[in-house]
C-alpha cells in the first residue's frame, strides 16, 4: 500500500483531500542536487543508464519538493538506440540522432536493450512506498520527428516534407514506432510502473488534418494496445491541446495532460476524462505573488472535487529558480477543495 495514493485516486475520480501535484521535468538542471549527481557521469545518457544514480535523481523531487508522484529519470529517446539509431546528447546543444533515412536500416526493437529502465522502476518501487512511480515514453510522432530531423527543430520542415512526400514510408515508420513503444511500455508496466505518461511534445506544429490522419491513429492504437492487456492508468500529454482535444478524448487514455492553449474549466465541464496540467510554465519566471496568484486562479477554476492533477502545460526549464518551483508545489498542496 502506498502512503500517499492521491495521484491514483485522482485518476480514478475518487475523493481527494487536495489535488495531487507533480511536474514534467521535475528532476533536472534547475536543481543543484541534480547538477551534482549529473557531474558524476560524462554524459546525460550515461546517467540514464547508471541505475543507482538514476534512482537517486528520480527521488530528488520527492525529497526536495514533496511531489505526489515520481517520474522515472530517463529520456524519451532511449528506446531508439535499440532500433539502430545513434543518439547523442551534446551538453548545451540538445539531442543529436543519426539515421540513414532508409527504413531498411531500422532494426527490430528489443525491449531487453532498455533493461536499465525497468531496473530503475523496480528499484524505485523497492526503496520507497510513499508515492506512485510514473513510467513514460514519447508518442510515435514526437519520436518520428526526432529521428527525421536528427534533433530538435524550429519548424519541423524535414518531418513535414517526409510526411507529405513519402507518406507510405512515414506511415511505416509510425507503425514500427507504435509496435516498439507498446513493447517498451509493457515492460515498464511489468516492472511495476503505477502510471504511464505518453509525451506528444511537438504535436502543436501540425495542421489539424495532418494530426488527424497521420499522427493521431498511431497514438490511439498505442494506447489501445496497452489497455487491451493492462488497466494501468495512461496519461496522454499532447501540445496544441485546444486544436486536438476532441480527438484526444477519443483515445482510451485515462488522463489528458494539456498545455495552456485551452480554457481548462470549459474542457473539463464537457468531458468525462481526468485532466492534468495547464499552468503556463513561464509563470515560474514571475515574482512570488504572481506565481501564487496564477496557481490559485487555476486551482479555483477547477469545476470538480477530483479528477484533476496539477502540473504545468509543459516541462520545467533549466533556468528556473528552485525556490519558486517549491513555492508552486507548496501553493498547490495548501489548497483544500471546497
Ligand atoms: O521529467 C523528469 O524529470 C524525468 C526525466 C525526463 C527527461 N526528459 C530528462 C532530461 C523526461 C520525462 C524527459 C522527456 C523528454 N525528453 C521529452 C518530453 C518532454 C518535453 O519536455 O516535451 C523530450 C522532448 C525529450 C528530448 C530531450 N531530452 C530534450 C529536448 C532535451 C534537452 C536538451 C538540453 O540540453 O536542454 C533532453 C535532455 C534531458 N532530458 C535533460 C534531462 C534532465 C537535460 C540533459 C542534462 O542534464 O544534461
Amino acid at each position: 500500500m502506498l502512503e500517499n495514493d492521491l495521484l491514483l485516486r485522482a485518476v480514478r475520480n475518487e475523493p481527494v483531500e487536495r489535488f495531487p501535484v507533480w511536474l514534467m521535468r521535475q528532476a533536472g538542471r534547475y536543481m543543484k542536487e541534480y547538477r551534482e549527481l549529473r557531474a558524476k557521469e560524462n554524459s546525460f545518457l550515461d546517467l540514464c543508464k547508471n541505475v543507482e544514480l538514476a534512482v537517486k535523481v528520480s527521488l530528488l523531487p520527492l525529497e526536495l519538493l514533496g511531489v505526489d508522484g515520481i517520474i522515472i529519470f530517463s529520456d524519451i529517446l532511449v528506446p531508439l538506440e535499440s532500433m539502430g539509431i545513434r543518439v547523442e546528447f551534446v551538453d548545451g546543444e540538445g539531442p543529436k540522432l543519426y539515421w540513414s533515412g532508409k527504413l531498411s536500416d531500422l532494426k527490430a526493437y528489443q525491449p531487453d536493450d532498455n533493461g536499465y529502465v525497468y531496473e530503475i522502476i523496480r528499484k524505485l518501487k523497492e526503496v520507497q512506498n510513499k508515492v506512485p512511480v510514473i513510467g513514460f515514453s514519447g508518442a510515435p510522432f514526437t519520436l518520428a520527428s526526432y529521428i527525421i530531423e536528427g534533433g530538435t527543430s524550429r519548424d519541423f520542415r524535414k518531418t513535414k516534407l517526409f510526411m507529405w512526400e513519402r507518406e507510405f514510408e512515414f506511415k511505416t515508420l509510425m507503425e514500427k514506432l507504435t509496435q516498439a513503444l507498446e513493447k517498451y511500455l509493457r515492460a515498464q508496466i511489468e516492472a511495476g510502473a503505477d502510471l504511464i505518461q505518453i509525451f506528444d511534445s511537438w504535436s502543436m506544429f501540425l495542421s489539424r488534418t495532418d494530426y488527424e490522419e497521420l499522427v493521431f491513429p498511431y497514438v490511439e492504437e498505442l494506447i489501445s494496445l496497452i489497455k487491451r492487456k493492462f488497466d494501468t492508468p495512461i496519461i496522454y500529454f499532447f501540445r496544441g491541446s485546444s486544436s486536438f482535444l476532441d480527438l484526444a478524448q477519443q483515445t482510451e487514455a485515462d488522463v489528458l495532460s494539456v498545455d495552456w492553449s485551452l480554457e481548462l474549466p470549459v474542457a473539463m465541464l464537457r468531458s468525462d476524462k481526468v485532466f492534468q496540467g495547464n499552468l503556463e510554465p513561464s509563470v515560474l519566471y514571475a515574482n512570488e505573488d504572481t506565481i501564487k496568484f496564477k496557481t490559485m486562479e487555476l486551482l479555483k477554476s477547477i469545476p470538480r472535487k477530483s479528477g484533476y492533477i496539477f502540473n504545468l502545460g509543459h516541462g520545467l526549464a533549466p533556468d528556473m529558480d528552485f525556490d519558486k518551483v517549491k513555492l508552486l508545489v507548496d501553493t498547490v498542496k495548501s489548497y483544500t477543495i471546497s
